[in-house]
């Protein structure tokens, strides 16, 4: 298994998670020897893979034949192939306390775009946490379906952290804007959610080679790392608030920008945007 058989999958539902962005959400999650770790979507088994730096009790469900059989070569007995929405007895019985999840968001007549999958999750755990990537839609959640999950969700559970991750994240297999949703299991939610601004996370698309490393990821997950563990607000890249489910979870929503920051480059970079959207439009005169 390797990121280039990641690369080259095409299929809208089959994108598999980067392994710097699952190795970073095992570490925000703390996984321990003692945890039980389920990806009920399990693909490959990216994130099963980064899980198992820490515990060997790891559960993968795969829908997908051919893809469970690439997951069963290296994970044997600890991936089933099945489908997730006939696995609650299963899953009541394993007792996870920590679920991986970058659910399918495209699949037909799923007007929740992969957040159903989510919901189930949350009711069928006992208690632990939930980290789950899903497209922006669900974050921002006006459309009726989503709303309502979100509202639901926070009556019984709680919105840890909510991630913004890089906009070309899954490129080249797919062109969505994505967020890292964390949950924690079975308490109704009352306290701030942490929100990061984590879009930058060192990486830069190349032609053929999809993305690749060009700055320093260890000290940029570091970074992550220390501002979601120590809940800190910093302008630009953090910051916490309390929200219900007809907010916006999103950190862009709450976070104060940092001014100081921001160049020449960036202003004549909006400016050019600017004046290439005005004449797309046919408004430029
Ligand atoms: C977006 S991929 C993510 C895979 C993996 N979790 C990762 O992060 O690399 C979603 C996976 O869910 C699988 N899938 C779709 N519907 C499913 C279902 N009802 N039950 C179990 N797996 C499903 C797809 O075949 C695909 O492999």
């Amino acid at each position: 298994m390797s990121d280039k058989l990641t690369a080259n999958t095409r299929d809208k539902n089959l994108i598999f998670t980067p392994s710097h962005i699952a190795n970073f959400i095992c570490k925000a999650l703390g996984i321990k020897e003692s945890d039980k770790v389920i990806d009920p979507n399990c693909g490959y088994g990216l994130f099963l893979k980064s899980a198992k730096n820490y515990t060997d009790n790891i559960f993968g469900i795969e829908l997908v034949e051919d893809v469970y059989k690439v997951a069963k070569e290296e994970f044997e007995d600890t991936v089933i192939n099945a489908d997730f929405f006939d696995c609650e007895n299963l899953i009541r019985e394993k007792k996870p306390n920590i679920a991986l999840m970058n659910p399918p968001f495209n699949s037909s007549g799923d007007k929740t775009n992969g957040f159903v999958f989510v919901e189930k999750m949350l009711d069928w755990m006992e208690s632990g946490y939930v980290a789950v990537i899903l497209p922006m839609s669900c974050a921002i959640g006006t459309a009726k379906e989503i709303a309502k999950i979100k509202n639901g969700i926070l009556e019984k559970h709680t919105l840890d952290a909510v991630f913004t991750l890089p906009s070309d994240l899954f490129h080249p297999n797919a062109n969505v804007s994505t967020c890292c949703m964390i949950f924690k299991v079975g308490i109704p939610n009352n306290t701030e959610t942490f929100f990061g601004y984590f879009k930058d996370d060192g990486f830069v698309k190349k032609k053929n080679l999809g993305r690749v490393q060009k700055d320093d990821w260890n000290s940029i997950e570091e970074e992550w790392l220390h501002l979601y563990r120590d809940r800190s607000n910093v302008n630009g890249k953090s910051v916490t608030k309390l929200v219900n489910g007809d907010d916006e979870w999103l950190c862009e929503a709450y976070m104060e920008t940092d001014y100081s920051k921001l160049t020449r480059k960036d202003f004549e970079k909006t400016v050019r945007d600017y004046l290439a959207f005005l004449i797309k439009n046919g408004d430029y005169r």
